[in-house]
């Protein structure tokens, strides 16, 4: 059977994550066939230089792709079928000022956790909301696949604000978790393993792993987790050929304190910042965050390459790799263009997939997805532990997109209170009046 052909526009084209997804991209195209390309930004001079990279990467690779990069909606978003959006408002000026700020009050500051990542929701929504309008004035039946960041609050707002659009939020972290459990218990592939999870974005729990044999891999996982955490055999060995920065080493070490929360289950990495919030504050420096690290490696070895490509024609020798964890977004668009019925997580509004919690939040779940989009997985009740945490945590999240919505202070001040992370009103009042100073030319006005 020969597959249609796809048009794709990448949102974000100045993104770092772009070139592992154009490499992921080529190296799919017997499965996802792509026939135009198309990078937008709004920021024209960080874009052009991935897009003269990618040129040369295409002219090499696969000629027949028409490829364009532009700044014009109309242009990007005419005859298209997908939108991979991941875009970053305010950019990484402002991912910093996000994780500093708190600092300030002794507060984690997170990219997409706490009071960071209530910042973060409040410049993105607004973006994003954007390209949905732009994908459905220039291409109505097109989709967007969404991991502009954070997932949880952009989630909310789109199902109030765009309830009928085709935008579906996904995140990678449950898939890097997989890869290092199927390193645990020696399979070839993530994909040997059929899970359930429950749980919001960058919140969750997987509750049962098993084999295409229907066998339990839940034990054997559990023993080493509660042990030493995401860190896989290689890594403790000193044999692993795959470069973690350190900031993300403790992040899968620490995942062990986090698992012996609820010993039946495996946590997703982010929840150490909901029940070690102090350590974490203490293992962080205001004056070296994770934004620093990001634009000191990431950012710095994309970009020269990128520009170390374009100025010598070819990319023969290129060191941009396929991001191996980019690759569950060809499974996720070609579940829709070939109606494959591939099991993901997704981030999907409940609807009584997690049985006793809100059918109104968003959650992360197991779907099925074909053609129509994703079909969620009931998953049933969860402990009251869980549920508690939750209910919390999508209330934050909820408020959030209140604020935006009305302009609202006294919503936003309930939201950063609320938040786990947040010792106390007064604090969180603090934080609120220096993030609002700071997210001028990003933020509604709130009264
Ligand atoms: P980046 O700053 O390198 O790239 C973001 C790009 O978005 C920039 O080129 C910027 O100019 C552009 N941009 C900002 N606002 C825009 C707008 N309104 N319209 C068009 N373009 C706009 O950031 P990055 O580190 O590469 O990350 C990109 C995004 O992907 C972030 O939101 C990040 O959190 C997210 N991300 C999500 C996951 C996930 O699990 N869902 C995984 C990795 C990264
Ligand atoms: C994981 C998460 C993303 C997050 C990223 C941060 O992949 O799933 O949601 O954006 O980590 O990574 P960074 O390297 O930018 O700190
Ligand atoms: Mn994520």
């Amino acid at each position: 059977m020969t597959l249609k052909k796809q048009s794709i526009v990448v949102a974000g084209g100045g993104s770092t994550f772009t070139p592992g997804i154009v490499m992921m991209l080529l190296e799919n195209l017997d499965k996802f066939p792509i026939r135009s390309l198309k990078f937008y930004d709004n920021d024209k001079e960080r874009q052009k230089q991935i897009a003269d990279a990618t040129e040369v990467i295409i002219n090499e690779r696969a000629p027949e792709i028409e490829f364009k990069a532009t700044t014009d909606p109309e242009e990007a978003f005419t005859d298209v079928d997908f939108v991979m959006a991941h875009i970053r408002v305010g950019k990484y000026a402002m991912r910093e000022k996000d994780e500093k700020i708190p600092m300030k009050y002794n507060v984690i500051g997170q990219e997409t956790c706490g009071p960071g990542g209530i910042a973060y929701g409040m410049r993105s929504i607004g973006g994003v909301l954007e390209i949905i309008d732009y994908m459905e004035k220039y291409s109505p039946d097109a989709w967007m696949l969404n991991y502009s960041n954070p997932a949880a609050i952009v989630a909310e707002a789109t199902r109030r604000l765009r309830p009928d659009s085709k935008i579906i939020n996904i995140c990678d972290m449950p898939v890097g978790i997989e890869l290092r459990m199927a390193e645990v218990l020696g399979l070839e592939s993530r994909k040997e393993m059929d899970v359930r999870y429950y749980g919001l974005n960058h919140f969750g729990w997987w509750t049962d792993i098993r084999d295409k044999e229907g066998n339990d891999l839940m034990p054997k996982l559990i023993d080493w987790v509660k042990e030493h955490g995401y860190i896989t055999p290689s890594e403790l060995e000193g044999t692993s050929d795959e470069e973690v920065e350190p900031s993300w080493e403790y992040t899968f070490g620490k995942a062990k304190e986090v698992q012996w929360l609820d010993p039946d289950t495996l946590p997703n990495t982010y929840l150490k910042y909901y029940f070690y919030p102090q350590d974490e504050a203490e293992h962080s420096d205001i004056n070296y965050t994770r934004a620093n690290e990001v634009m000191d490696h990431r950012e710095k070895h994309v970009f020269s390459e990128c520009n170390r490509i374009a100025n010598i024609k070819t990319a023969e020798d290129a060191k941009l790799v396929a991001d191996d964890h980019a690759s569950y977004i060809v499974d996720l668009a070609r579940a829709i263009a070939y109606n494959t019925k591939e099991r993901m997580l997704l981030i999907v509004p409940n609807h009584g997939a997690v049985e006793n919690f809100d059918p109104e939040g968003m959650v992360e779940v197991p779907c099925i997805v074909g053609s129509q989009g994703p079909e969620p997985m009931t998953q049933g009740s969860i402990p009251r532990f869980q549920k508690g945490l939750m209910e919390q945590q999508v209330a934050v999240e909820k408020l959030v997109v209140d604020a935006w919505i009305t302009g609202s202070y006294q919503k936003l001040w309930q939201a950063l209170t609320l938040s786990r992370i947040v010792p106390n009103a007064r604090v969180a009042k603090q934080i609120l009046d220096d993030l609002i100073e700071a997210n001028k030319d990003f933020w509604p006005e709130l009264k």
